[in-house]
Formats: C-alpha cells, structure tokens, sequence
C-alpha cells in the first residue's frame, strides 16, 4: 500500500501537468484567430479607439459586466467626461451617477481616484509601464494587460473569465485555473500566443473566441476557427472543461426602506465607506426580521432612530421590489413615514439631506433608490402641477 503512493502521485500529477504545445501549434493558433476575428469581430465602440482612456474605461467597466449592458454607458461616459483630466476633475457625485445601474461601484472610485492619481504623477496622460499601469487602483494584471496591448500594442498577455476557459480548453487543463500551476501553466499560454506586433488585436481575438464561441455550455465547436487545434475537442471533453465549481446557494433576505418625508421633501443618506454602495445614496434602509405587523412597525421606528436618529411617524407601505445582490435575492418592502423629531443632521452620522424629489435625478442612487425616487418624484408632479 505504501509502496505504491509514489506511483499513484506521479500519476496523479501528469493528469494535471499540461505541457504547453510547440510555437508552431501557437503560430497556427494565432493566424487562424487572426483571420477569423477580421471577419467576425463585433463592432464595439470602444474597439474604433486606441485612446488609452477610452479602453481602460471599457476594460473596467466589463470586468464584471456584459457588452450589451456597457455599450450605452461607455458611450455616455465617454460624452460627458473624454479625458483623463476631465474625469479627474468631476466630483465623485458625477462619476457615480453615470455608473449608476452598472453595479460594482468600487469600480468607479476606482477608477476616478486613478485619474487624480495620473493627473498628480503623470501629466494627465495614461503611462506604458507596465508596473505602472499595474499599481493603479483598480487595475489588475489582467486589466493592465488588455489597456496595454490594445492601446500600445504591447506584448502584454492577458487571461479573463472568457480566456481562461479558452485556454483550459485548448489545452485540456482539467486542473484548477486559480491554483499556482494551472495560473502559472494559462499565463504562459497567453503569452506564447502573441506576436512580436499585434498583441492587442491577439488578445481581443481571444477574448472575442471565449465569449462568443468557447461558450460555457454547449461550445459551438463547429464554428470554432481553433477547434482543429483544441485538445480538450480532441479528447470530447469539451463539456467537462473546465470543471464547474458548485454555485453558492442563493439566500432571501428582507429588507426596509423607508421614505422620510418633511415640509416637501425626502431624506437621502450618504452610503459610508466600506458598505455594498458606499458614495451613492439611498432612503434610510436596513435589514427586518419582525414577522407580525406589529413588530414591524417598532423595528421599522426603531431602525430609522438608529440610522438617522430622528423619530418618525409610519403612514404605510408604498410597494414591495424584488431584486438580488451578490448572492442575496431581496425582497424590499418600501414605506412612507413622517419626520416628527429629532436631530436633522448629527455628527458622526452618515451625511444626510433632506431634497426636493425633483432634486433626485441628479443624485446617485441604488438601482431600487432610483426606482422609489420615481415613484416619488411622480407623485409630486401629479399632486404640484407647474
Ligand atoms: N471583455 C473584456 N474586455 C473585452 C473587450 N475588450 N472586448 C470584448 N469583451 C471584453
């Protein structure tokens, strides 16, 4: 038995050590990408610029976000805010409210924070380093990569959602693509792959591949200007590469919100740092468990004292939304409450103000906060004709 553990870990081991293939099969790889993104590539618009820029805002703005939904918010962005120094510029009010609805806000003032950071360091301009590029907020090696070779043409490789399972693929990798070898074993594949010139139409192609093509489920193999030249098709272990990790299970959660009103107007909290929205804002809201209506109610008069310390009167619900974050599937009850007391505005408190509902639309708010503040802003209109 112990006599033959070696063995079994040697073994072991060779099912998980891919080698990677010869130049010549990356050559063949390259040319036939190459050619087939020249004929299929999707016209985006941040693929009709080279402006460093425009790609970093793509790239951070499709981390973890699909085409479709950036497209109309690039566009916007890009509109309203078309350098590095006017980005720089711009209160973060700003930045949040045109990234308002694309989630993952941190992305944002991220990004904003990045633009002060070139505006003080590098004249405003985006640098070619890449330990540079690297050292900014929000920006990875794989980000780091795709701004590089796409804008610069830098032989920069770069490794995704979408190419990683790419390369697994094409080179039957069954192991884990986080752990050390399989991240060391892909990095280098989308290395080998680039030329000396033209990394970044290389590395669009690639990814265009995995997301168009090298789908997670059902592949479209037949289509595939890489499928000669796929190990993992080769074997028919398309469908099992890569392994699936099992999906967290979501959780229901109950949420409040709750729409402060006085002589008007509504109150707005600012999200403090290190919450799920820091910087955008929202009506007072937080977590119930009560079930009868009567606890409800004290949770509810209770929650409002404890965020924003004022005592408030409950006039009843409005509406329930359903939405979900991360792995949350919320159910949001909205209610509608009078101020009658209490401190308007309190040291060490989240920033508060009180605002007209016409005043709303140029606040970020959450997607739901959006969604109630029309409601209420509605309302006004329909009850304060001009
Ligand atoms: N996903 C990440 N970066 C991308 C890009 N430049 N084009 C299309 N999809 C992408």
């Amino acid at each position: 038995m112990t006599a033959n553990r070696p063995r079994r870990a040697r073994e072991g081991l060779k099912i998980d050590a891919v080698a990677l293939p010869d130049p010549s099969w990356f050559r063949t790889l390259r040319r036939r990408i190459s050619k087939w993104f020249n004929d299929s590539a999707r016209d985006l618009p941040w693929r009709r610029t080279r402006d460093p820029y425009c790609i970093w805002v793509s790239e951070i703005m499709l981390q973890q976000t699909q085409v479709a939904t950036v497209k109309p918010y690039f566009e916007r962005f890009i509109a309203a805010l078309p350098t590095i120094s006017a980005l720089a510029a711009a209160d973060e009010q700003q930045v949040l409210r045109l990234w308002e609805g694309l989630g993952y806000y941190r992305r944002a003032r991220q990004l904003h924070q990045a633009a002060k950071i070139l505006v003080a360091k590098h004249d405003g301009c985006f640098p070619r380093q890449a330990e540079v590029v690297r050292g900014l907020p929000g920006i990875g090696r794989y980000t780091a990569g795709a701004i590089l070779s796409i804008a610069f043409d830098a032989r920069e490789p770069i490794l995704e959602a979408n190419t990683t399972r790419l390369w697994a693929r094409l080179l039957a990798y069954r192991g884990s693509s986080t752990s050390a070898a399989g991240s060391r074993l892909l990095w280098a594949a989308a290395l080998a792959v680039l030329p000396r010139r033209g990394s970044g139409k290389i590395n669009q192609a690639l990814m265009e591949l995995g997301s168009m093509v090298c789908l997670p489920k059902d592949p479209r193999c037949n289509v595939c200007p890489a499928a000669m030249l796929c190990q993992a098709r080769a074997m028919g272990l398309q469908a099992e590469i890569p392994a699936t990790k099992p999906k967290r299970p979501t959780e229901p959660r109950r949420e409040a919100a709750v729409i402060i009103h006085r002589r008007g107007r509504v109150l707005l909290i600012r999200q403090p740092e290190g919450k799920r929205w820091a910087g955008l804002w929202d009506f007072p809201r937080f977590e119930v468990r009560a079930q009868r209506p009567d606890e409800l109610h004290r949770e509810l008069i209770d929650n409002v004292a404890r965020l924003t310390g004022m005592t408030v009167r409950l006039r009843g619900q409005r509406t329930t939304l359903r939405h979900g974050v991360t792995r949350f599937r919320i159910t949001l009850q909205c209610f509608d409450a009078d101020y009658i007391a209490g401190p308007v505005q309190r040291d060490g408190m989240a920033t508060m103000r009180w605002l007209r509902p016409a005043a709303l639309e140029a606040y970020p708010l959450s997607t739901t906060g959006r969604k109630l503040a029309r409601l209420v802003a509605s309302q006004f209109q329909t009850r304060n004709p001009r």
